[in-house]
């Protein structure tokens, strides 16, 4: 494992400006029964001071986290569905318009949007390490390369598929510390004037919404339009357009293209103009931040705390990667809340890391509701909210803690 005070982008000094202390594995289930040890790290952010990328301060190597068993498949939210099959219409409609185009996702998991690419009958290629997920993918047909996107991989699908005109990521390129690797592959694999296109939680929604929860091992950097710009030139690119989307609690979708090859649109200077009139980079908005983090946590746990003195009975829904860092840092374990209800079977029957929350399915949560539940999912509020709302109609009340802890 490496630990580093040097940007991993430009080199330069990073500031930490917030310590979540030891935390396990935010994917990592735990076996009732026994079996391995967890495995924990050291959860702490920075802000690097010249290229401003906010980022982790501790690599966990890559092995530990993109296992054969990663538990998470994308298309357990019909939302997410739709949204990436809103993405792929998008790339048939503009850059893959020529039959012969090539399209390459990395992370591309279940293949939640190359099946609508696949099924368009367009040259693809997913590039996914979790052996489980890319089975579930290459299932529905989907052409999947089981391995981890950086240049090697990159040069060899150059060499056996030609260039690509799209190479795509969602909720993946800022998991992946080693972005110079994956710059030098973009660079292997890219046609003359295609794109790379990638969208990540946003820094600003982030602080916005004091979400520290999407704060943990996997998620390594946390963008803005400055940093993603600056990362971009760093390697011979050029951020040309991004755009704001709702999903997972706000993101932005960055296009990058070879530097020149494309003339960069209006909304680059607009969020540029916005990001600076927020303040987000500056060293007095990510202190209050720090403030907010703790709020939240000392008001979570009051509320929690009254609930078991009241005698009310908790659970909490969504059993997300992001709730590892929510409850390991403000200790709340089964005596506070006494399951997570989820609808993915490889997390049910298991214990939430670090914190050991037994995980059972939606249909044990339906057939007796608790009083309170905690919305871990809370990036599927709507989605969730509407699913379940017989929990509603029967009495329950949905604990909130974004963007501040309220009882709905
Ligand atoms: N793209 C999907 C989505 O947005 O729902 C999946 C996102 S999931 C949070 C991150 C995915 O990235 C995992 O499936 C993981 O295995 C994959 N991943 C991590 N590092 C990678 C790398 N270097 N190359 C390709 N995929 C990678
Ligand atoms: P995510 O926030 O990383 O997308 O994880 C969401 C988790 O919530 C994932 O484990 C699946 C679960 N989930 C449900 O149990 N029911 C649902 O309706 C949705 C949308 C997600
Ligand atoms: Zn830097």
């Amino acid at each position: 494992m490496s630990d580093t005070s040097e940007c991993r982008i430009c080199g330069g000094a990073v500031h930490e400006f917030f310590d979540f202390g030891r935390q396990p594995l935010a994917d990592a289930f735990v076996d009732p029964d026994g079996g391995a040890e967890e495995f924990f790290h050291r959860l702490a952010v920075a802000q690097c001071e010249s290229c401003t990328m906010v980022q982790l301060l501790e690599d966990v190597p890559r092995e530990r986290m993109f296992r054969t068993d990663y538990p998470y498949h994308s298309s357990g939210s019909t939302v997410m569905q739709q949204h990436f099959r809103a993405t792929a219409r998008h790339f048939l409609d503009t850059e893959l318009r020529d039959p012969d185009a090539f399209l390459v996702e990395f992370g591309s998991n279940d293949g939640i949007m190359l099946d609508t690419v696949h099924r368009a009958g367009r040259r693809h290629l997913g590039v996914e390490p979790c052996k489980g997920v890319a089975e579930a993918a290459a299932a529905k047909g989907i052409r999947v390369r089981n391995a981890f996107f950086e240049e090697s991989t990159a040069a060899e699908i150059a060499a056996a598929d030609g260039p690509a005109q799209v190479v795509y990521a969602a909720n993946t390129f800022s998991h992946i510390s080693y972005v110079d690797s994956v710059f030098r592959g973009v660079d292997a694999l890219l046609a003359p004037n295609g794109v790379f296109v990638f969208e990540d939680p946003y820094m600003a929604d982030i602080i916005e919404q004091t979400s520290f929860d999407q704060i943990y091992d996997e998620h390594f950097y946390f963008f803005t339009v400055r940093s993603v710009q600056a990362m971009a030139a760093h390697y011979g690119f050029e951020l040309v357009d991004v755009e704001h989307l709702t999903v997972h609690g706000g993101e932005i979708r960055y296009t990058v293209a070879r530097r020149g090859a494309r003339t960069p649109s209006p909304a680059v200077g607009l969020f540029l103009e916005r990001e600076k009139a927020a303040r987000i980079t500056e060293r007095d908005t990510l202190a209050r931040f720090a403030a907010a983090v703790d709020k939240v946590r000392d008001d979570l746990r009051a509320v929690l705390e009254r609930c078991k003195a009241e005698g009310a009975t908790v659970a909490a829904y969504g059993a997300t990667a992001k709730s590892a860092t929510l409850t390991n840092y403000c200790g709340i374990g089964p005596e506070l809340v006494s399951y997570v209800a989820d609808s993915t079977p490889a997390k049910q029957g298991r214990l939430s890391p670090g914190s050991h929350i037994p995980v059972r399915s939606p249909e044990e949560f339906a057939a007796d509701y608790p009083d309170y539940a905690v919305l871990f999912a809370w990036n599927h509020a709507e989605e969730i909210m509407a699913k379940e709302e017989g929990f509603r109609r029967a009495g329950g009340r949905w604990i909130v803690y974004v963007p501040e802890v309220k009882v709905v």
